[in-house]
C-alpha cells in the first residue's frame, strides 16, 4: 500500500515540513523522501544568545506557507488552480488560525492550491516552546480541515528516535529503510531542551530512566560558548574549537558521574566553567572548549553504560542535536562495544519533519480531533 504523510515542525527555531511515501507491507517497507524542507531562525535568535520563544512563534508564522509552498513543490504535489472553497470553509481555517494574526493573513495563498494527495497531516505537539508548538498545531489543523485529513500528533523525541533509524538507500539518498533492531533497546537522547535515557522494552514503549535534574547538555554547551563569545547554537562551535584543545587541560566536574540513579546534571559544570573564566585572566579557549566537552561527554558514556548494563538492553539509539557531536560518537562506539548502536545521519541530528512523517506511520492511534501543545510533554 503507498501511503504518503505531511509532517510540520516547529517546536524550536526551525520551521520544518517534509512529506514522505511509504510503499511495501509491513515487514518490508521501502521510504521515500519526497521533500524535506528545513528553515533554520538560528541566525535571528543568535543575537539574544538562544531562542526566545515569542520571536520564534512570529517567525513561524513567517515561514510556513512558504516552507509548505517549497515542500510541495519538491514533492511535485504543487498545483495552482482556482479553487471551490466554500465561504464556511474559509471561515473554519481563519479561526483555527485565530490566534496566529500574521498566518492567517497569509494563509488564503493556500486556498488557490489544489488538494494534495497526501494521507494524513502530522504535527509536533511537544515537548518544546508552547508559543512554537502552537503555530504549527494550528496550522495543521487549518491544513487539515481545508484538505479533510486526518492530523496526527507527535512527540518530538520519539522523532529523534526515529532518525536514528533511517538506513539510506547508498546510490538514492531520497531512498530509505527503517533498521531493525532488538528489544530491549535504550534511546540516549541529548538536544538543547533534553537529556534523556529513554528504555524502548518493545515498539512503542517508553520509559524515562534518567534525566538531567537542571540544564539540558545542548543548553549547557551554548551556555559555554555564550561565556566565550562564541554565538549561538554553541555545539557546533564549541566542538570545533575542542578539536584543537587540550581535553586535560582542566579538570572540570563529572557531575554525578558516581550517582546510583541515571540522571544528569549540568548545571554545575556550566558554572564552573564560568567560575574559572573569572579567575583566569589568560586562558585558552580552545583547551576550555575541549575539557568542557570531555567532561559533559564522560557524563554521557558513563550513565549511558550503567543503564545498559543495569536494564540489558541490546540496542543503543542515539538522537538529538548533541548526538551529531563528533567526540560523543567516538567516545560512546569505543566504550559501548558489544552491542548495536545507531546514530542519526548528521543531516538528520538536529530537528526537522522527515523524522516526525516518520514517527507518524508507526503510531498505533492515529488520528485525534483535539490537539494541545504541551511544552513538557513525556514519552511514555
Ligand atoms: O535537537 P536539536 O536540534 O533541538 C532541540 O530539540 O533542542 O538540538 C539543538 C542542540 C543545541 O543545544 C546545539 O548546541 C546542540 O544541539 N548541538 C551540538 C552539536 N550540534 C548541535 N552539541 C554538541 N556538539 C555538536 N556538534
Ligand atoms: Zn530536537
Amino acid at each position: 500500500m503507498i501511503m504518503k504523510i505531511l509532517a510540520i515542525e516547529t517546536s524550536c527555531d526551525e520551521t520544518a515540513i517534509s512529506i514522505i511515501e511509504s510503499h511495501g507491507s509491513h515487514t518490508s517497507r521501502q521510504f521515500y523522501v519526497l521533500s524535506n524542507i528545513v528553515s533554520s531562525q538560528a541566525k535571528l535568535h543568535a543575537k539574544f544568545g538562544g531562542v526566545v520563544p515569542n520571536l520564534a512563534n512570529r517567525e513561524h508564522q513567517k515561514n510556513l506557507v512558504p516552507v509548505l509552498i517549497t515542500a510541495l513543490k519538491e514533492a511535485k504535489l504543487y498545483k495552482s488552480q482556482k479553487q471551490k472553497i466554500s465561504g464556511a470553509l474559509m471561515f473554519q481555517c481563519g479561526e483555527a488560525l485565530e490566534r496566529e494574526a500574521e498566518l492567517a493573513k497569509i494563509f488564503p495563498i493556500i486556498f488557490k492550491i489544489t488538494k494534495p494527495i497526501i494521507d494524513a497531516i502530522a504535527v509536533t505537539h511537544g515537548p518544546g516552546l508552547e508559543p512554537a508548538l502552537w503555530v504549527g498545531i494550528n496550522f495543521a489543523k487549518a491544513l487539515a480541515l481545508l484538505w479533510e485529513k486526518p492530523l496526527i500528533p507527535i512527540n518530538h523525541m520519539e522523532g529523534h528516535i526515529y532518525s536514528a533509524l533511517i538506513h539510506q538507500n547508498e546510490k538514492n539518498n531520497s531512498k530509505f529503510k527503517i533498521q531493525n533492531f532488538e528489544f530491549p533497546a535504550l534511546a540516549l537522547l541529548v538536544s538543547g531542551g533534553h537529556t534523556e535515557l529513554v528504555f524502548i522494552k518493545k515498539n512503542g514503549s517508553y520509559k524515562i530512566i534518567g534525566e538531567t535534574l537542571d540544564d539540558a547538555v545542548g543548553e549547557a554547551f551554548d551556555k559555554v560558548a555564550k561565556m566565550l563569545n562564541l554565538g549561538y547554537p554553541g555545539g557546533p562551535v564549541i566542538s570545533a574549537y575542542a578539536e584543537k584543545g587540550n581535553a586535560r587541560a582542566i579538570a572540570f566536574p563529572r557531575p554525578m558521574i558516581h550517582s546510583a540513579n541515571l540522571h544528569f546534571s549540568f548545571s554545575g559544570l556550566k558554572t564552573s566553567v564560568l567560575y574559572y573564566l573569572r579567575d583566569h585572566k589568560k586562558y585558552s579557549r580552545e583547551d576550555i572548549a575541549a575539557s568542557f566537552q570531555q567532561a559533559a561527554v564522560d557524563v554521557l558514556v558513563a550513565k549511558t553504560k550503567q543503564a545498559i548494563k543495569k536494564y540489558g538492553a541490546k540496542t543503543l539509539i542515539m538522537g538529538g542535536g548533541v548526538s551529531a557531536n563528533k567526540k560523543l560518537r567516538e567516545e560512546i562506539m569505543k566504550s559501548i562495544p558489544d552491542i548495536q548502536i545507531f546514530f542519526p545521519n548528521l543531516s538528520l541530528a538536529g530537528d526537522n519533519a522527515l523524522m516526525i512523517a516518520l514517527a507518524a506511520f508507526f503510531r498505533k492511534q492515529k488520528s485525534a480531533t483535539s490537539i494541545r501543545a504541551d511544552g513538557s510533554l513525556r514519552l511514555r
